[in-house]
C-alpha cells in the first residue's frame, strides 16, 4: 500500500487526523480525561475570561498535556505560549466563531521583518508561540503584520484561519499547517511567510499541507528572514492573489541558493508555476513525502499519556511507521501511554523497512495481542525495524511470546527515548 504516490499522503493526514481527533475527544469526553483541562469563555462560564490567563495558569516547565477550550468569541488580546510551558494545546470548536485578533498598532514586538519595505505596516503580533511544543484546532488568528510570530519550538496548527498583510506567519520554528486557510489583506504582493531559519543544520520550516490560500488583491508565498529560510505547500489550493512569481528573495539574491522554497501538488489559478522564480522549487513524489514525514514526526511524534484506543476487529497494527533508511532520525515514541481496544490489535508494523516505535511505561490492555508486532509479510525487515518496549505493564504487555525481531529495552536503551531533553524537542536521538 505505501508504494503508490497516491497512498502516502492520506496516510501521513490521516495519522494527524487521528491525533487531531484524539485531542477533541480527549477535551470533549467526559470517559477520557485530560490531567488538565481548562476552558476560556469571554462571558465568565469557564475558569478564564483570557486566554492569557490560562496559559499563565499553566506552570513553567510543564509536562502534562494541557487542553485550554476557547469558547466561541472575539478575544482581543495579545497571546503568548512562552517557551517553559510545552504541551499546550489550543482549541476552538469552530473556526468561524472563536477569534484571536489584534488591532493594535503599537510596538508591541520589535521583530527585525519590519523594514518597510511594504509599506508602514503596523507591529501587530496577536499569536506568539516559543514554546517547543504547542498544538492550535480550529483557532481564528487576525492581525495586521506579524500576524503569528512562530518563534521556535515544533508547532501544530490544524483548522486554523490565520489572516494579515506582510510576513503574518513569521518566526523559526517548526511548524505543520494542516487544513488551514491563510488569507493575504496586502495590496501590493506582501509575503505571506517569512520563515527564519538561519543554518542548513537547523530542523525548522513551514508546512503547508491540504491548506488554502486566499487574497484581497495580490500576495507572494514567502521571503526568507533568515537565509536557510524554509517553506513547502503541499496539496494547497492558491487562488489568482498568489503572484505568478510565487516567492521574494526580499533583495538578496545571495540567498537563491540557500532557501527552500517548495511546492509540491498544488491547484488552483495561483498555483501555475510556470512564471514562477528558478530558485524555488517543484518537489518530487519523494522529496515531498520524505518532508511530510520528517515534518510530522518531528512535530508530532513524540506523544505523551496520550490513550491509544484500537477499534479493529481483525489484529490491525496501530502503528505504520515510514523510516526508510537507517539515518532517518525518524520514529514514533509513546511514554506513558495508555492503549486499550474493542478486539485484538499489534502494537505496530513496518510501512518503511526501518520503522522505529517504541513503548515505553505504557499501559497495554489484553487487546494487545502476545506477539505485539506484526512484520507486514515482509521479514526481511526483522532486522531492519526497531520495535522496542520499556516497562510496560497490564495484561499485553508480557512479552514471553513478542515476536523474537522486536525487542526489550534495557534502562541505558530506553533512555534516550524518555529523556526529557528529547521530549521537549531540544535535541533528537540520532539513528
Ligand atoms: C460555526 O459557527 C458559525 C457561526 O457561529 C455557524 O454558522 C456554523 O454553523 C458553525 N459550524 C459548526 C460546524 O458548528
Ligand atoms: C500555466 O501557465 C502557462 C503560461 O501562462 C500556460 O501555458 C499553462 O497552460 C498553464 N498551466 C496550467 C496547468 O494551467
Amino acid at each position: 500500500m505505501a508504494t503508490t504516490q497516491g497512498s502516502l499522503f492520506p496516510m501521513i493526514i490521516f495519522f494527524i487526523q487521528v491525533i487531531a481527533f484524539c485531542s477533541f475527544i480527549n477535551g470533549s469526553n467526559a470517559r477520557l480525561t485530560w490531567k488538565r483541562k481548562v476552558v476560556v469563555d469571554q462571558s465568565g462560564e469557564g475558569q478564564y475570561r483570557k486566554i492569557q490567563e490560562a496559559i499563565d495558569a499553566v506552570p513553567k516547565n510543564n509536562l502534562e498535556p494541557t487542553f485550554i477550550l476557547i469558547k466561541p468569541g472575539t478575544y482581543k488580546e495579545k497571546v503568548t505560549v512562552p517557551e517553559d510551558k510545552p504541551f499546550i494545546i489550543l482549541s476552538g470548536r469552530n473556526t468561524s466563531n472563536t477569534i484571536v485578533a489584534w488591532d493594535d498598532s503599537g510596538d508591541i514586538y520589535t521583530s527585525p521583518t519590519i523594514s518597510n519595505t511594504y509599506g508602514k505596516g503596523a507591529k501587530a503580533v496577536a499569536l506568539r508561540v516559543s514554546s517547543e511544543r504547542a498544538e492550535f484546532y480550529a483557532c481564528k488568528i487576525i492581525s495586521y503584520q506579524d500576524t503569528l510570530l512562530d518563534e521556535r519550538g515544533s508547532h501544530f496548527y490544524s483548522n486554523c484561519y490565520i489572516e494579515g498583510g506582510t510576513d503574518f506567519i513569521c518566526g523559526n520554528a517548526a511548524s505543520v499547517f494542516q487544513k488551514c486557510t491563510i488569507h493575504s489583506v496586502s495590496n501590493h504582493n506582501g509575503a505571506i511567510t517569512a520563515q527564519r531559519r538561519t543554518k542548513a543544520e537547523e530542523n525548522t520550516g513551514f508546512y503547508f499541507v491540504d491548506c488554502k490560500v486566499t487574497g484581497v488583491k495580490s500576495c507572494t508565498l514567502g521571503r526568507p528572514w533568515g537565509p536557510y529560510s524554509r517553506v513547502v505547500f503541499i496539496g494547497t489550493y492558491m487562488s489568482s492573489a498568489v503572484n505568478p512569481h510565487g516567492w521574494d528573495d526580499w533583495e538578496k539574491p545571495t540567498t537563491h541558493s540557500s532557501v527552500h522554497y517548495g511546492e509540491y501538488k498544488c491547484y488552483g489559478p495561483g498555483s501555475n508555476r510556470s512564471k514562477r522564480v528558478g530558485w524555488s522549487q517543484s518537489l518530487s513524489n519523494q522529496e515531498a513525502t520524505n518532508i511530510v514525514t520528517n515534518a510530522v514526526t518531528t512535530v508530532k511524534s513524540r506523544i505523551k499519556q496520550c490513550h491509544l484506543h484500537s477499534t479493529s476487529k481483525d489484529n490491525g497494527a496501530i502503528t505504520a511507521q515510514h523510516r526508510m533508511s537507517a539515518k532517518d532520525n525518524t520514529g514514533f515514541y509513546f511514554v506513558g501511554c495508555k492503549i486499550t481496544g474493542i478486539k485484538k490489535c499489534t502494537l505496530g508494523r513496518p510501512w518503511g523497512p526501518f520503522s522505529r516505535v517504541v513503548f515505553s511505561q505504557t499501559y497495554m490492555s489484553s487487546a494487545v495481542l502476545p506477539h505485539g508486532w506484526d512484520d507486514w509479510g515482509k521479514p526481511s525487515t526483522h532486522g531492519t525495524a526497531y520495535f522496542g518496549e520499556y516497562m510496560c505493564y497490564g495484561p499485553g504487555a508480557e512479552r514471553t511470546s513478542r515476536a523474537k525481531w522486536s525487542r526489550t529495552l534495557s534502562n541505558e536503551e530506553a533512555l534516550p527515548y524518555m529523556s526529557m531533553k528529547m521530549m521537549d524537542g531540544r535535541s533528537w536521538v540520532m539513528a
